[in-house]
Formats: C-alpha cells, structure tokens, sequence
C-alpha cells in the first residue's frame, strides 16, 4: 500500500542555489513500537538518516525513471533506528531529476528540467503494541537547512564541507506536484558492490599525483584523513593515461567529475552521497599532507544484479576480455543501460542496450531491471509512436533512429528468450507495435524504411573519413531492422494469442520489397543483417559471401554497432566458425583484444580508443567505458562453448549443444545459470581431438561431427577426433 500517497510534497522556502537542502521532522514516539516503515521519494536523488543513522543501504534513490510519467517510492523498515525521541532527516540534491543533462547539448527540455524545484515526499508508520499506529507524513510541519552538501550534481561532481552543521532550520513549503506518478520501486536496487583498495600512487611526468585503482569501474572514492579544519581535500577522475604517463581526462568533455571536501578537525572518512562517476584513476588536486594508497578506497555501485553467466579460457588475454565485459556491464548498469558512466552523457542510449542486453542477461540475472526500463520506454513513446534516442527521453526533440527505436521490439524479445516469462511481451506489445506502425507512418517508401534520420552503423569502421557513420546504406539498415522488428511484433503478438496477421503480412511485404530494392549487398554489415534478419534469399552464399570479404578485408572487421554484434553469429552458422574465430582473437587494432594488449579493463567505445602509438582516437567521442562491443560474449556463451536454446524453447527449457571449438584456444569453460537450472560446458582442445564435458539440467539436443542426438539431464563427455 503506498501510505506515501497521503503526505505531501514539500519543498524549500527560499532558493538556496547550489546547496542540496536537508529536510527535518522532529518525534517523539513514547510507546512500545512493533513496526514502523518508511516511505520516501524525492524530486532529485536523496539519502536519508534517523538520529544520525543513515537509513538502508540504497544509492542514488530514487533512481532513475521517466520521472514525468513515473517515480519510484523506496520503503524502508526502520523499526531498529527509532527511540523515544527521534530526528529524521532527508537530504535532497540534483541526482538525474534536476542536473543539466545531456551534457554536451542545450535544448528548452533541459532548461525545464534543470528548472524544476526540488521536492521530497515521505511518510513514517509506526505501529505500537497497544495496536495503534501513527503516520508521519510530510508536511508543513517539517523544516529544512542548507546541508553539508554544498554542490551535487551527475556530471560536474560534488562537493562537501564538513564543517557545516546545519543550524539554522526553516519551514517548509508545501509543493504542488503529481502523486499519480508514484510507483513502488520497481527495479534493482543501486548498491555498494565492491570496494576496490587503491593500487599506487604515482606523480607524473607533469608534477601531477595520481591514485590507480588498477580497474575502472563506476562509483565514488572514498577516503580517509586525518586533517585540519578548513583542509581542502579536491580531485578529479580519469580512465587512462596519455601516452607520457601524464593525467588525460579532456574525454571527460564538459562533465568536470569533481570531488571538493572541507575538512573539518581530526579523523574523518568520507564519499560522495548523491552522485557518481566512472574513473581508473583520480588526480590529487588539493590533499592536507602526504597522501597514501590506504587513504583511498573506490567504491563500486551499480544495480543489483544476480551474477548468472561465467566464461574461463586458455588464453590470459580473452579472459581479460571477459572481465572487462563483465566490468563494462556492471559500470553502466546503474538503473538505466548507459553508454558510459564518464563523460557529459550517461544516458540510456536504447541502441547501445539492443546491442548488449542479450550478453547482459546471459552474465547477470537483468530481467527486473530491464522490465522496468522497458516500461519506462512504454511511458516515454511519443504519440506517434517514435521512440527516442534514450529512454528515459531527455532529448525529447530528437528523431528516433532505425537499429536505436529498434530496442523497444529487440529487448522484450530478448528478456523473453532469456528468461522465459511472457508478462515482459504483454507489457510492452502496443509499445512494441506502435514502434513499428511509426515506421510505417514515416517512411516515404512503402514497406521499407526510407527518408529519415538515422545512427546508420555507428562507429563504422568503414566509415568515410570525418563520419561517425559506416559505409553500410542507411536505408537498408533501417529497412532490415523493420522487417525484424515487425516479425518480432508477429512473434510476440502469436504467444500472446493476439491477431497479427496485418504486421504477417506487413512482414512479408517488406521482405519482398526490401529483396527487390537491395539485389546486392556491398558492406560487411550488410552481408550480416540480410542473413540474420532472414533477408537474404541465399543465406549460405550471403554468408559465404561474407566471410570471402571478411578474408579480403584482411581478417578483419569493418562493421560498427549494428553489424558487430552479429557477424560472429553469421560466420559459425554457416560454417566459418574458424573466421569468427580469427575476428575474435585479433590482438591487433581492430579487434577484441586489442584494447586487451593496451592495458584495458573494460570494453572501450572504440577499438582504438588508444592508437598503436599512444595517441588517442579522439578527444570528444572516446569513452573507455562502453560496454556496447561486450556484446561478443554472446556468441561465447551460444556459439563457441555451444549453450544455445531454440527460440520456442525460451529460458533454457531445452539446450542445443552446439560448440565451436578453436584450437588457438585451448580450452572454454562456460557456466550458464538458467531459470531451468545450471548448464555448464568445457571444451578441450587436445592433440588428437576435441574432449567436451556437458553438465545439463534439461533434455538436451547435442550436435557434434555433424551429428544430433537428444540426452537427458545429467553429466556427459564426448569426444570428437581430429
Ligand atoms: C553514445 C553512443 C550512442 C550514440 C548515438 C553516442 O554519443 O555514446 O553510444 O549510441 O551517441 O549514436
């Protein structure tokens, strides 16, 4: 029950800039007390703290929705934290609600959202013994004070005096805003994960003292002092080091990722409360006295997600690629799939998710998280039924993208494959459909998808120089995603017994129509989306096509975000699993490990985000944190160690056992933990054969030496010779 529903919202009396306001409420509760819970949501991020205590373990609440339409309410039991006389305190800053985002562009949206008060809404139940229960709820009777936290926002940082107790308590104002967007919490919580002690401290050629963490990741430092009042304690983040060893962070862009503290007199151990960043290392910039690697601790947050998928190799380097998938994902998983959790964006770009969420529902259990990002997308469709550049849609002006609006048929597909349960489709199917009717609205071109604005195969690599852009044809990506998406409306709308045969036959029309407009494919990526969108008509020779190009083009990729995630998938079906193989396993630029053999510890946005020669790609594209390429772990998991299932088999309720093994290799553990229960798989290469080990919970169709049979759940080994 939201109890919440019958406070009010509250805000500040006067504007107290950048100041994040705490509000109070003083009570007295004198009887033997049997429950109490809280309720809280915020116009902003916020914390909370009873008689000094801060309340449960959640980061960043409220997180992050399409907080027009929908706001989550946390609910804590705080029964422990109460006494006879109690001083509950809120402290509210910028979070995602109220800083300027996107960073990197202006737009009257932004300007409305940076403009809106700030707002706390909660309400207290206590219930007694004596069977009586009182409700605090917010309201004019509650004060605030400026806080200690002087400045917060998502990009530039936050800073904080310690000095400051607030003192000076005023009343509050009541707030005139929405309670129907009030909604229990939804999603994962965002936790405290890991924390990861700092490695060195080291001064660069350029005079500047720099703490390593020795891994990337997405959270805050924490940091231990012993100072005096009025100390300045100032740093800033970065991901890598120029080639000279020297501090870079111009990648960074606008967002300054600063942390300020003013110290107050002794030992004291602080972090930012209600903002993050994403860093390898930090910069000194101001610390009272000699620093050391024991003053510094990075504290990783992100959603919670149940790990479920694990891969282990032979090869040193490709399992560093595997960590750095799994790092990437957990640094951009914070309520929302985001591009990257450094620069000016840490948006929820839908095409980098569409890319990524079958890899990311195979490492980590995501299907909460992704339902209610989902929702959020439902709530965010346009009237047209566009869907946005990012959900939640702060860029409400901007035209929807082929392969990017995409998402919002791709990854309820996708949830539903992974896990099984059809609620996913019947939630977002008039999402879902009205997606594909706007295609349909827009077009000049019947039946495919022409004249608009489009990502095209973003990051290409066959892009003509000074394009972003590959050389792929536009139209024939959105084209091919448009017949793929109106099958996946088809598909899900036949599970759900619904009557599709208008989007059927849309389908159908759309592949003769595309054949007829596209008898010839000219890029790699082209070659894989007419063969994995069941475009082609001859998918063997397309394929094959394919891999005589991949060949050509030296063994090398030449695809971006729409054809990468799955060209490997396109070459093993069809009998090139060696060439996926060699793509996979390309230590030099570009390929997969790559970035590896330059020290990286998760996925970069471009394979050469650092050159050959220590230079960098760029300076205002170059995120070192993108998990978008992690997408490859997909076909590990499916393709080379062979856990597959058919599409009416969703969740693992069967397995195709179907491996590609590779002796550059050596060996591929993988470890997958269905809802139908663990499946797990070794492969060997040894001198005279392959030696696999299956552990399968389900029936299991295995498929080796070109031969199928079907066994029961149980443990198997098999062998094939060479
Ligand atoms: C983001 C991408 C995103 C793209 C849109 C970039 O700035 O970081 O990952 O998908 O814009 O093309």
């Amino acid at each position: 029950m939201m109890k919440i529903k019958s406070s009010q919202w509250i805000t500040v009396s006067r504007d107290a800039g950048d100041i994040c306001p705490v509000f109070r409420r003083q009570f007295a509760a004198e009887k033997e007390m049997v429950k109490a819970e809280l309720q809280v949501t915020a116009l902003g991020v916020y914390f909370a703290q009873i008689n000094g205590q801060r309340v449960g373990c959640d980061v960043l609440a409220p997180g992050w929705t399409s907080y027009d339409h929908r706001l989550q309410v946390q609910t804590y039991d705080v029964l422990d934290m109460l006494d006879k006389e109690n001083d509950l305190r809120i402290t509210v800053g910028r979070g995602w609600f109220r800083s300027p985002m996107p960073g990197w562009m202006d737009s009257a949206d932004k300007q409305r959202r940076y403009a809106q008060p700030c707002g706390l809404i909660a309400s207290l139940t206590i219930s007694y013994a004596d069977g009586t229960e009182e409700t605090i709820c917010t309201d004019e009777t509650w004060q605030w004070a400026e806080s200690a936290v002087r400045f917060s926002e998502i990009y530039d940082g936050e800073t904080f005096d310690a000095r400051v107790n607030p003192s000076i308590w005023e009343a509050v104002k009541p707030l005139e805003w929405s309670k129907d967007i009030l909604i229990p919490q939804e999603g994962e919580r965002i936790l405290e994960t890991e924390r990861v002690s700092a490695r060195r401290i080291f001064r660069t050629p350029g005079g500047d003292t720099v703490v390593d963490f020795g891994q990337e990741v997405t959270g805050y430092v924490e940091f231990t002092l012993c100072a005096h009042e009025g100390d300045e304690v100032l740093f800033d983040h970065a991901e890598v080091q120029d080639r000279e060893g020297n501090w870079y962070n111009e990648n960074y862009r606008s967002a300054k990722a600063q942390v300020r503290y003013i110290c107050r007199d002794g030992q004291q151990t602080w972090h930012p409360q209600l903002t993050f960043f994403g860093f390898r290392y930090i910069r000194l910039l101001s610390w009272p006295g000699d620093a050391c690697t024991e003053n510094f601790t990075a504290i990783v947050v992100h959603s919670e997600m149940q790990r479920t998928g694990w891969l282990k190799s032979g090869n040193a380097e490709v399992n560093q690629l595997f960590s750095n998938i799994v790092w990437g994902q957990r640094g951009n998983f914070l309520d929302v799939p985001t591009d990257c959790p450094q620069r000016d964006e840490r948006l929820g770009w839908t095409g980098d998710a569409e890319v990524f969420i079958k890899t990311a529902s195979y490492l980590f259990d995501t299907e909460r998280f992704f339902k209610k990002w989902l929702h959020d997308m439902a709530a965010d469709q346009r009237a047209s039924g566009e869907i946005g550049q990012i959900i939640p849609d702060v860029m409400p002006e901007a035209d929807g993208s082929s392969a990017w609006g995409d998402a919002a048929t791709i990854c309820p597909w996708q949830v539903y494959q992974t896990y099984g349960d059809k609620k996913v489709l019947e939630d977002q199917f008039e999402c879902m459909r009205k997606w594909v009717d706007f295609i349909g609205s827009v077009t000049k071109t019947p039946n495919l998808w022409t004249d608009h604005f489009h990502f095209g195969d973003w990051l290409g690599l066959d892009a003509p120089s000074g394009s972003y852009k590959g050389s792929t044809r536009e139209e024939f990506i959105a084209s091919a995603y448009y017949a793929h998406s109106a099958e996946l409306v088809v598909k899900a709308g036949k599970l759900l017994g619904r009557d599709v045969s208008a989007y059927e036959k849309l389908h159908q029309d759309i592949v003769k129509t595309f054949r007829a407009a596209y008898p010839d494919y000219r890029t790699q990526t082209e070659h894989v989306l007419a063969v994995h969108f069941s475009l082609a008509e001859d998918p063997q020779k397309t394929a094959d096509a394919l891999a005589d190009m991949v060949r050509k083009d030296g063994v090398q990729l030449r695809t971006g975000f729409v054809g990468t995630p799955y060209i490997l998938h396109v070459l093993s079906a069809y009998g090139h699993a060696d060439l996926a193989w060699s793509l996979v396993l390309r230590r030099e630029y570009p390929g997969w490990l790559y970035p590896v053999t330059k020290g990286a510890t998760t996925i970069w946005e471009h394979w050469d985000g650092i050159h050959e020669d220590g230079t960098f790609w760029s300076r205002d594209m170059n995120s070192f944190n993108h998990y978008a390429y992690g997408a490859v772990a997909d076909w590990i998991f499916e393709q080379a160690a062979g856990i597959a299932h058919a599409e009416d088999k969703p969740a693992f309720e069967e397995v195709i056992y179907a491996p590609h093994p590779d002796e550059r290799l050596g060996w591929l553990q993988a470890k997958l933990n269905t809802r139908h229960g663990t499946v797990s798989a070794l492969w060997v290469c040894q001198e005279d054969g392959v030696r696999y080990e299956l552990e399968t919970p389900v029936h299991t169709r295995v498929c080796l030496n070109g031969e199928e049979h079907w066994v029961n759940p149980g443990k198997y080994t098999f062998w094939t010779t060479k």
